[in-house]
């Protein structure tokens, strides 16, 4: 901070003319001191002030006139370029020889410009693009896997994270624009003015910025860090099977720890009880060649029951992420109506091999005549759905006790191995197996690809700019009160006036 004294002092620059001096308010020049030097543009400013030119001390979006002397075109752009980072320079900037700053002093008012005061540039636009543009919706941005700012993105996602864990979802989804917005940058980030003309950069998020560039770390962000309640709900929240609700009701009866929930004697649900017993396989990362493996796995299952069905890897791995939390697939068959009843015949075929720990399938329950469009953004869909836990051999299969579960109902849940641990010889992996009808196929493509913030943000740009709703099952346009259909995630994309991003950039 600058004293008060000297800020007032320093305020009154020397290019804050007095309204009656400066008799052209509208036409804002700006002079290139390269190879003129200091002490002439100083010369000329004083000069033309005097005849109440208005003469900025520098370049800003609102300068219309840039004299130079000396210099080619070319050189005056880069100059600029150089000393604003690309960001002020607009197409409708006038690029002008000294001489007309010396004719128009001479006239007692600016000239209109003649072709003879400009200075000549090469047709292409300019060397270097104008400025990084960042589009506002993350559905409109190409955002790779790997970027330059991880180190504000990681701070910023524990603060989402947090906002998510205290049930603010508004304040976690700023937070997550804000870091996805850093994402898409092809540079990084250095100081502020990397910051100008960004989008969705919220006041908060342009705080926690700056104090990291500052002083390289945020308070606020390492206060979450090593606060107890944060500790506590990433970790409970880090059982399979435990949402956020339960986890802040045994965080205030004092549990910390996965294992509290063991020693206190929690009522656990099923699912819970297979997120505690696999606690720590199920944390430690799946790799990309584990995720080819149960793909194999998932394969030779479908196939055993099915012939001709589809089955692709989604989530984070259709994004090229090396590693993830669990592996999700899509299952489909071309001919509509096949894929119906697969799903419990494909759990019952890895439950005889002895591959699953544990399982729980919902039912397919959308009916487009019946639901109708209509569903909040993050709303889980209703394809039939198996969330469970893989038994992965590192060697060869091993056998496991078949379930006793029915399938009659809409919801099935079990649990097997009970007394069995990981050891060395295998882990347990999450796996999500949904099966959609072929109908539905590019729309469940596209919703299980992910990013989440890049289908929150394809979901809010159908509703706000589109006037349309989209799910993983279907387009609904309310302007034509109709459906769209789509073959392809290409044509998805052409309906929502959308350019197509591929999975690898839909890293959001
Ligand atoms: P994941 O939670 O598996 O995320 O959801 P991910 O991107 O694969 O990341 P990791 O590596 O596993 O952590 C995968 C996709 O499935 C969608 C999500 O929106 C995400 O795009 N999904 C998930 C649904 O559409 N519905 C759900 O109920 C769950
Ligand atoms: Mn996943």
């Amino acid at each position: 901070m600058v004293p008060l004294k000297r800020r007032k002092v320093t305020s009154v620059q020397d290019d804050n003319q007095d309204s009656k001096v400066c008799k052209f308010p509208e036409v804002a020049i700006f002079i290139v001191e390269r190879k003129m030097g200091a002490s002439r543009k100083a010369f000329l400013s004083r000069l033309a002030r005097s005849k109440g030119f208005r003469i900025e001390e520098s370049y800003s979006p609102s300068t219309t006139h840039v004299v130079s002397e000396s210099n080619t075109g070319e050189e005056v752009l880069a100059w600029l370029n150089n000393h604003t980072e690309g960001k002020a320079l607009t197409g409708s900037i006038n690029l002008l020889d000294i001489s007309w700053l010396t004719e128009s002093m001479a006239e007692g008012k600016p000239l209109a410009i003649q072709d003879r005061h400009r200075l000549k540039t090469s047709p292409k636009p300019s060397a270097d693009p104008p400025a990084t543009t960042v589009k506002s919706y993350a559905c409109q941005r190409r955002t790779p896997l790997k970027h330059h700012n991880t180190f504000l993105t990681d701070a910023l996602e524990i603060l989402a994270e947090n906002a998510e864990f205290n049930e603010n979802e508004g304040r976690s989804v700023a937070f997550r624009r804000s870091a996805s917005v850093l994402k898409a940058l092809p540079h990084v980030v250095r100081g502020m003015d990397d910051l100008k003309n960004l989008p969705c950069l919220g006041e908060h998020s342009v705080r926690v910025i700056k104090e990291i560039l500052e002083d390289g770390t945020s308070s606020e962000v390492e206060s979450t860090r090593q606060s107890e309640q944060y500790q506590a709900m990433k970790a409970l929240t880090g059982v399979f099977g435990v949402g956020v609700k339960s986890a802040d009701r045994w965080f205030r009866e004092g549990l910390r720890r996965p294992l509290d929930l063991i020693h206190t004697g929690q009522k656990l649900n099923l699912a819970q009880q297979a997120g505690v017993q696999y606690y720590n396989d199920l944390n430690r990362p799946v790799t990309k060649r584990e995720a080819v493996a149960i793909s194999h796995i998932v394969e030779k299952a479908v196939n055993a029951v099915l012939s001709g069905a589809i089955i692709t890897l989604m989530g984070g791995f259709r994004r090229g992420k090396e590693v993830g939390h669990d592996v999700d697939f899509l299952i489909t068959h071309l001919e509509e109506g096949a894929e119906e009843g697969l799903m419990p015949k494909v759990l019952n075929w890895l439950e005889e091999q002895g591959l699953l720990l544990y399982q729980k399938t919902t039912r397919n329950s959308y009916l487009e005549s019946k639901d109708g469009p209509a569903r909040p953004p993050h709303n889980l869909d209703r394809f039939e759905r198996c969330f469970s836990i893989f038994k992965l051999e590192k060697g060869k299969e091993g056998s496991g006790t078949s379930l006793n579960t029915s399938y009659d109902s809409g919801t099935t849940e079990g649990i097997t191995g009970t007394t069995e641990q990981p050891g060395p010889s295998w882990r347990a992996v999450r796996v999500d197996l949904v099966v959609s009808p072929f109908s539905q196929f590019a729309f469940a493509t596209l919703g299980w690809t992910g990013s989440k913030l890049f289908e929150r943000e394809l979901r809010r740009w159908a509703g706000q700019e589109k006037g349309m709703s989209l799910s993983s099952h279907a387009l609904y346009d309310s302007k034509q009160q109709r459906y769209l259909r789509a073959n392809s995630e290409e044509e998805i994309f052409a309906h929502l006036g959308l350019e197509y991003i591929p999975p690898s950039e839909r890293n959001a």
